[in-house]
Order: C-alpha cells, then structure tokens, then sequence
C-alpha cells in the first residue's frame, strides 16, 4: 500500500472546499465531484456519469461487471460544512495537515475520506470480486435534494444486493460498529417583526416591542431548562428503547465522565432528567438553536430596537416520527407562543425522516468478519444521534443498508480541527476490501 502516494492524493481532495450549503461555492462542489469521477474512471469504472444537478451531481459509477457475482451499492457525499469559527483551527480547514498520524481539515473524516477509503479499496481489489455501484453526492450536508429527486425518477438506480454507507464511526477506538438507527431531521427558519422598521432606542425604548426580545421569549418557552421541547404532539411517536436494547448500551465503551471532560469538554451535560445519555442521544428528539441573527451586531455601539429577528433551528427526530408531521407541530406551537402583536414566520430549509434497519442480513456477518479479521473485533451495534437523509430511500430496493464507519468518535465532524487517524484509513482499505471478497465468496444475492 502506497500510503504516501494515498496522502498526497486524500490531501488534493480535502483541499477543496466543497461546502454545499454556501452558493459561493457552488464551483468548488462541481470540482470534488469532478475529482471523484476521475477517481472512479481511473480505478476502471465502465460508466461515470454526473446525475440530477450541474452543480451538486450525484456522481454515478459502475465497477468492472463482475457476472455472477453480488452488486454492492456504495454510498458516500462530497461536500463539507462550513468550517468557521476559522480562528479556532489550529491550521486552515481546507490546507490538510498532518499532525500525530492524524489529518486535520473539513471532510476529513465527513466524509471525504472515508470515500476515499471505498476508492483505496477498489484500488487495491485490483479487478474486485463484485459489482460495485458507486453513488457519491454532493448535498448530504444540505438535505440532499438532488439526490432524492433523481431516486424519484430513477428508484432502480438503488438496486443491490448489499448497500454499504460508511460515514459514521467506531464506537470507541477498537470497537467497530453497525449502526441501527439514524435520527431524522427538521431545519428551519424563525423570523419574528414586531414592527415596520428599526427604531431609535431612545426615542421609542419602553414603549415599542423589540424583536429580539420576542424572539428570545419564544425560543425559550420552545424548550424548558429540564430539557424537555414544549412543541404538542412531539413525544407522541417517540418510542422508548426496549430493556433488551438499554442492556445492551451497557455493555459498549463509555463511561460519562469521559464523555463530559475529553468529548464535549463543557462543565455538565444537559438534558431529560431521568434518561440516559444514549437515551438523550439516540432515541429522543432534540431542538437545537443555530444561530440568531438580526439588530446591530457589528464593531461599537448602535442604539436600535431591531424590527426583526431571526433564528436558525433544527430538532433531530427519532424512529417512528415523520419529518412533515413534526414541520406543522413545530409551526403550530410557534405560533401559538408568541403574543399577538408579533408576526412570526417559520421557513423549513431541508429535513430527513429518521432512519431504522434492520442488521440481520447475512452481510452484517461478513462485515462483521472483515473487521475482526483486520482490527481484532468485530461490529458492535449501536444508534447514531446524526442523520444521513438519504438512508430510508436506501433500502426501498430491498437491499439491506449497512451503516458503518471507520472514524472515531472525537474527530470533531462539523467542528474545528476535524481529523482522521490515519491507521483507521489504512485499516478500514483492508477492511473494506476483506468485506469485498467475503461477499464475492459467500455468494450474497445469488439464489
Ligand atoms: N456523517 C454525518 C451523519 C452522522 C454523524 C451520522 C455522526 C452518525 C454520527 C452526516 O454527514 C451529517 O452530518 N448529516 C447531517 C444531515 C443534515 C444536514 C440533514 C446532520 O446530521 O446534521
Ligand atoms: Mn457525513
Ligand atoms: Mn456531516
């Protein structure tokens, strides 16, 4: 394996920033992309082709036809999200710089370089044992539109014996895992005006409404300090864990003070009372704020009471809720929340539904045992807090859908200085070219 070669090459494609949410850098989204698709037609893929947007393809591969032999959907997305607060990285997010066996820039780990990692491993099969279907996007980190309007019109492009989407991670260094869940998600815009424009604080002050001050009021009766989101109807769907499934969560590496001092580094966790953190993390719903813009926030002083104020909101879901029935719950309740007198409007920029598979297909065994042939254990099962909207779509074909990763819970995903460990790079290529064979030899998919 030419790890140095591999370096220079996951090192020009993390330069680029491909941050999809951003329309400035809708021309940098279109370069990852053609960066892929060069990838794919150099490792021998027959037909690659840009799918559903000029901007944010899909970019589509197929692998030299393998007959006989099982096809593997392989799932992964290209773009990034935005790297501020640029100051808080200890080197620029799109100049990759390694450091302790580690590689620092955005995408590092989410989830260009777990592509990457897929690409290596074709790279390294030489001609692989299976079909491999390559579906590589460009808008997971925005609600992956283009991606699920081309699944619309085209549901076959799916088609599989095995889907395999590796953008999560290990459980704990050493501890592999498949995930069984995903949470869904619900992004949106909050404005509220309280009047027609902007007014001298003075002259008015006392007497006018203020817009941030409405807003504030809202936000916080949306969610008390306890934890729980006063949205009706929100918990209804909510399922709790079975016992057989808590038990399990007792036996997976974590330990809660670790989890507060070295993951999230803050002074306490907050949350439910009475539920367990991967309860919190898992299997209930969340409403997060942000950011909050709107009024004078430049350099100095300005005395103005803003007119308008906006915030920028998402929940996470939970198996069983739906995304458009928790769009009007939360619409309703913000509605119902604020005083007359303000106008509030709600904007629903991208959302998912939750995500639940089911792990008992034959494959989960096999990638089960390339990753205890390579690293010396094999998967674990576990719940992801994230989401990944394409997922439910996934699986619509009948495949199973393997969630898996070969990151590590602390590198930072949407965060300064995300990384990659390099040796998980150089294992998970092994892995998932152990997995490749292990499914051409036991025959997945053939009657
Ligand atoms: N790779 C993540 C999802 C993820 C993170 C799953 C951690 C499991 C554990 C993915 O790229 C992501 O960040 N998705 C977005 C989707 C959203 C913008 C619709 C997310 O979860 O915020
Ligand atoms: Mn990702
Ligand atoms: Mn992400």
């Amino acid at each position: 394996m030419d790890h140095d070669r591999w370096l220079a090459e996951l090192s020009e494609f993390l330069r680029i920033p491909s941050i999809s949410t951003l329309p400035a850098h809708d021309a940098d989204c279109r370069r990852a992309a053609e960066w892929v698709a060069r990838d794919l037609r150099r490792l021998g893929c027959r037909e690659v082709s840009f799918l559903g947007s000029e901007t944010h393809p899909v970019v589509w591969g197929v692998g030299p036809e393998v007959p006989g032999a099982p096809t593997l959907l392989i799932y992964g997305h290209y773009d990034v999200q935005p790297p501020d607060p640029l100051n808080e990285w200890t080197t620029p997010p799109f100049e990759p710089s390694v450091r302790d066996g580690r590689i620092y820039a955005r995408g590092a780990a989410d989830d260009k370089g777990q592509v990457f990692c897929l690409l290596r491993a074709m790279e390294v099969s030489g001609t692989p044992p299976v079909n491999l279907h390559f579906m590589i996007e460009g808008e997971e980190e925005y609600g992956s539109k283009v991606l699920f309007d081309l699944l619309r019109r085209e549901p076959e492009r799916t088609r599989a014996d095995v889907a395999l989407v590796a953008d999560m991670s290990y459980v704990a260094p050493g501890w592999p895992a498949v995930y069984t869940t995903l949470r869904g998600m619900c992004y949106a815009e909050i404005t509220v005006r309280t009047a027609k424009h902007d007014l001298h604080s003075g002259e008015y002050g006392g007497a006018a409404p203020n817009a941030h001050e409405e807003l504030c009021r809202l936000l916080s009766r949306l969610k008390s300090p306890d934890g729980k989101i006063n949205i009706p109807g929100l918990y209804a769907a909510v399922k709790a864990p079975s016992a057989r499934e808590r038990a399990l969560w007792k036996r997976l590496p974590f330990r809660e003070k670790e989890f507060l001092n070295r993951r999230v580094q803050a002074k306490a966790l907050t949350g439910l009372k009475g539920r367990s953190v991967f309860e919190r993390l898992w299997a209930l719903p969340t409403f997060e704020i942000h950011g909050i813009t709107g009024g004078f926030t430049g350099v100095g002083a300005k005395t103005v009471i803003p007119a308008e104020a906006t915030a920028k909101v998402s929940l996470r879901l939970v198996p069983n809720q739906k995304m458009k029935t928790v769009e009007r719950q939360l619409a309703a309740a913000v509605k119902r929340l604020v005083p007359k007198y303000v106008t509030a409007t709600v904007r629903f920029l991208h959302g998912a539904d939750p995500a639940q598979v089911r792990i008992d297909h034959p494959a989960f065994q096999l990638l089960d045992r390339a990753f205890h042939d390579i690293v010396g254990r094999g998967t674990v099962a576990a719940r992801a807090g994230g989401s990944i909207p394409v997922v439910p779509a996934l699986g619509r074909q009948g495949a199973p859908v393997l969630l898996t990763g070969i990151g590590l819970p602390d590198d930072r995903l949407h965060a300064p200085d995300e990384k990659l460990d390099l040796q998980q790079l150089w294992d998970g290529v092994q892995v998932f070219q152990r997995f490749f064979e292990l499914l051409a030899r036991n025959g997945i998919g053939r009657e």
